[in-house]
C-alpha cells in the first residue's frame, strides 16, 4: 500500500514538473485565480456592483454596461450613458480586469478602486456625484449595517465603496478555459484546427503585444503599427494622459481572455465580428494578410480563450426607504 501511494506521487509529480516545462516555453500561461480575498468586502462590492441606486437616473449600474451575463461588456459599439447618450467608447470587460496594468483604454485610471469611482461621477454613465450617491447608500439601513460589518464603522465613504466594488471585481477571474486545459497537459482540450489557429498565432507574431496570463492588459501599443487605422472616432489613446506626441493611438492591448463574448471589437466598436478583427490585426499590426482558412484557424484558437464565466446567486439589494433621495431619470 505504502509503495503504491509512493509511486502514484512520484508519477503525479512527474506529470506537473513536465506541463510546468511546457508551459514556461509558451507566451501564453494560464489565468491564475486571485488570492488574498477579503469575502465580506467582495460581497458588499458585488450589491454596489448591481446597484443603479448609484446612478442620477436610478436604472443604470455598473453591470449595465459590463454585463456579467455577457462576457463583462454591453455588446454594443459605444455605451449608453444617462439620458439615453452615445458614450464615445467602446467598454472593456471587467472580466480578468485586475489583471491589467492601469485600467481604461488610456490607462488614465491605476487601478480597480481608482477606477470605479469614475463612472459614478461621469455625466455621460451614471451621472451622479459621490455626495448624492453617498447619501443614498448612507439612507439605506440594510446597506449601513453591512458597511458597519464589512469596514467596522457606519459611516459610508467613497473610499470605501469603491475599495468593496474593486475587491468583488477581482473575483471574476475566468480560469480553466479549454486553451488553459491544454496548456496544463490535456492534449486533447483544443483540436487541430484550434491547436494550428494556436502556432499561426505565435508564428504571425500576435503573441508580441497578446502574451501572459490574460493575453493583453500589460502593455500599451500603437494602433495601426504597420498601416494607419482609419476611424472618425476621436480618442487619442494614451497621448491624452502623458500629453506625449508619440503616444497618439497607442492604447492598452485588451486582453483576449473570452474575446467570443466580447464583441464588437477596438476601441471605437467598429469591428463586429472576430473574422473582422483578425483581418485588421494581420494587416495593420503585423503587416500580414491572413487567408481565409489561417484566418479560420485564428478564430477557432481565440474561441477556445472563453474561461469558466462568473457564477453567483443574484445579489438581493437593501430596500430604499422614505428618506432615500429619488432618483432623477430624466436630465
Ligand atoms: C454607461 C456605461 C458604463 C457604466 C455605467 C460603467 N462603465 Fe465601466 N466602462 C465603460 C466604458 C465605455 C469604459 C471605457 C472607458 C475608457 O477607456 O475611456 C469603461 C471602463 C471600465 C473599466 C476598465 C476596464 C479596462 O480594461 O480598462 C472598469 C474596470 C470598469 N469600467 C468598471 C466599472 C464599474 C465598477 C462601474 C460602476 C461603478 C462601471 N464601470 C460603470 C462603460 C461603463
Ligand atoms: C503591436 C501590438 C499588437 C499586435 C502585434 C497584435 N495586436 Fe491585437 N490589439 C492590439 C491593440 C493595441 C488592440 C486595441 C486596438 C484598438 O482598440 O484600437 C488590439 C486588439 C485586438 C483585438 C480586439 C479585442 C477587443 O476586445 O477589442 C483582437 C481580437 C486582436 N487584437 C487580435 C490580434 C491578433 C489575432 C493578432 C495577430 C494577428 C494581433 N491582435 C496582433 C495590439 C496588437
Amino acid at each position: 500500500m505504502k509503495i503504491k501511494t509512493y509511486m502514484i506521487s512520484l508519477f503525479v509529480t512527474a506529470a506537473i514538473s513536465t506541463s510546468a516545462s511546457v508551459i514556461a516555453k509558451e507566451p501564453v500561461q494560464p489565468i491564475s485565480p486571485v488570492k488574498d480575498i477579503n469575502l465580506a468586502q467582495v460581497e458588499l462590492g458585488k450589491k454596489l456592483f448591481f446597484d443603479p441606486r448609484l446612478s442620477k437616473s436610478g436604472f443604470i449600474s455598473c453591470n449595465s454596461c459590463h454585463n456579467l451575463s455577457m462576457g463583462g461588456t454591453d455588446n454594443i459599439k459605444t455605451s449608453i450613458g444617462h439620458n439615453w447618450q452615445q458614450g464615445p467608447i467602446n467598454s472593456p470587460t471587467v472580466l480578468n480586469s485586475s489583471h491589467n496594468i492601469a485600467q481604461f483604454w488610456d490607462g488614465r485610471a491605476a487601478d480597480l478602486k481608482e477606477q470605479a469611482g469614475g463612472p459614478i461621477e461621469n455625466p455621460g454613465e451614471m451621472a451622479s456625484t459621490h455626495t448624492l450617491a453617498i447619501d443614498i447608500l448612507q439612507s439605506i439601513p440594510g446597506y449601513v449595517t453591512e458597511f458597519q460589518q464589512v469596514f467596522g464603522s457606519n459611516k459610508i465613504d467613497i473610499d470605501k465603496v469603491t475599495q468593496a466594488i474593486a475587491e468583488f471585481e477581482k473575483t471574476l477571474v475566468t480560469p480553466n478555459s479549454r486553451f488553459d486545459k491544454w496548456l496544463l497537459g490535456d492534449k486533447n482540450a483544443i483540436n487541430k484546427t484550434e491547436l494550428a489557429g494556436y502556432n499561426l498565432f505565435k508564428q504571425a507574431g500576435c503573441t508580441a503585444c497578446h502574451y501572459g496570463e490574460a493575453l493583453g492588459g500589460t502593455s500599451f501599443q500603437k494602433m495601426g503599427l504597420i498601416k494607419p487605422y482609419k476611424t472618425t472616432n476621436k480618442a487619442v489613446g494614451l497621448a491624452g494622459v502623458t500629453g506625449k506626441d508619440a503616444d497618439r493611438f497607442k492604447f492598452k492591448v485588451p486582453t483576449l481572455r473570452n474575446v467570443e463574448m466580447t464583441y464588437p471589437y477596438f476601441h471605437d466598436g467598429e469591428a463586429a465580428t472576430l473574422t473582422e478583427a483578425v483581418d485588421i490585426m494581420g494587416k495593420l499590426q503585423l503587416g500580414k494578410q491572413f487567408t481565409k482558412s489561417e484566418n479560420t484557424q485564428i478564430v477557432a484558437f481565440l474561441k477556445t480563450l472563453t474561461g469558466e464565466q462568473p457564477s453567483f446567486t443574484l445579489p438581493i439589494l437593501p430596500p430604499s426607504v422614505d428618506k432615500t433621495p429619488k432618483p432623477t431619470p430624466f436630465n
